[in-house]
Formats: structure tokens, sequence, C-alpha cells
């Protein structure tokens, strides 16, 4: 029988009860329609209620979260404890290229000076501290140029050091 692998519900209805949008992926889970499920836009009551009612069917969230959007840190936090994957969405701000070209914030600054110094775009190193936030995290980078996917695959072998980390988070607002 064929399966999709990982079923991700988009958002919240706040038309319909939690509890029954989540039932609707535990019916697909019981009818073997779908291998795992994952839920996207979410609070931590939310995660905490689907985790309930799907048990181990559950295995993602995906939140919009990037070094400008940083409002969905308790549930990063909550996915880590609870071994769930977290996909940030627009994990390049979303508008990367324009955002990232002009380092006009002290946080754009610091990945720049830091993509400087080694030689790599600075959205690879948005993506590389993305991966240092938490063992969990799997950026899904969005890109129509085929260069931008080679690039951000990068992000994937840049390990950055204790003290340029420190210099991001001390960079980042509030
Ligand atoms: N769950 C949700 O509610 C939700 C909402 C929105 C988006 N998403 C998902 O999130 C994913 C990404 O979001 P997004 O596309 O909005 O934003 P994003 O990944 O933050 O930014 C995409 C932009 O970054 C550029 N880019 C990517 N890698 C680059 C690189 N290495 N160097 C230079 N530029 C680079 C792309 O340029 P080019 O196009 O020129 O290659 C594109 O303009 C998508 O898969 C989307 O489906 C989910």
């Amino acid at each position: 029988m064929l399966r999709i692998g990982l079923y991700q519900l988009h958002k919240p209805d706040p038309a319909v009860p939690w509890a029954e949008s989540v039932g609707a992926l535990r019916e697909l889970l019981d009818a073997g329609t779908i291998r795992a499920s994952g839920i996207s836009n979410v609070t931590t009551d939310q995660i905490r209620e689907a985790r309930q009612i799907l048990g181990d069917g559950l295995v993602s969230v995906q939140n919009r979260y990037s070094p400008a959007v940083r409002d969905s840190e308790s549930e990063l936090r909550l996915s880590t404890e609870l071994g769930l994957a977290f996909l940030p969405w627009s994990p390049l701000g979303g508008i990367s290229r324009s955002s990232l070209d002009g380092p006009s914030t002290s946080a754009g600054t610091a990945f720049h000076h830091i993509a400087a110094e080694r030689g790599v775009s600075p959205q690879r190193i948005v993506l590389a501290w993305l991966l240092a936030r938490s063992p969990v995290v799997i950026p899904v980078p969005g890109a129509s140029r085929p260069a931008s996917i080679a690039d951000s695959a990068g992000a994937a072998e840049l390990v950055l050091s204790t003290e340029e980390l420190a210099r991001l988070e001390h960079a980042l607002p509030g």
C-alpha cells in the first residue's frame, strides 16, 4: 500500500477545535494513509495536545523561525525536549536576498562579518546558525535558483565555533 511519508497540517483552523483537527491526523495514521504526521504554525499548548492525541505518530513541528523572527523559541525548546523535528520555515527571512544583502542591523552585520571571514554567503551562516540551535532543527530554505540550493547545502558541513555563535547571539535583537 502506498503511504504518505510525512503529512503536515498547515495551520490550526480557528473555526475547528484543535483536538478535532489533530483527530483527523490520528485517523489518517490509523488507516495507514500516512506514516507520520507533523503540525505547523502552532503554540506549545497545541504541540502538547497533539502529542497526547498522536503519540509517536507526531514527528515534526514547522514554525517560522529565523534570526529576524524568533518568537517560536519556546516551541523550539519544547520540540527539542520531546524529540520532535523542528523545521523553521522562511529560515532566511523569506526575502533573504534583499534582507541579507544590506547589513543594516547589528544581527545582519554580524552574519555578514562572519560570512566574509569564512568566505561563504551570509545565507550559509544563517543556516549553520539554525543547525547549531538544536539537534532537532532541519531548516527548509526556499529557492528558485540551483545556485541557491547548492550554496545552502554547504551549511550542513559548516560548524560555527563557540566564539562565532556567541558573536551572533550577542548581535541578535532582544
Ligand atoms: N508552514 C508554513 O506556514 C510555511 C509558510 C511559508 C513558507 N513555508 C515553507 O518554508 C520554505 C522556505 O520559505 P521561503 O521560501 O518563504 O523563505 P526563505 O527560505 O527564508 O527564503 C527564500 C529566499 O532565499 C533565497 N536563498 C535561498 N538560499 C540562498 C542562498 N544560499 N544564497 C542566496 N539566496 C538564497 C532564495 O533565492 P532564489 O529564489 O533566488 O533562489 C529565496 O529568495 C518553503 O519551502 C515554504 O514551503 C512554510
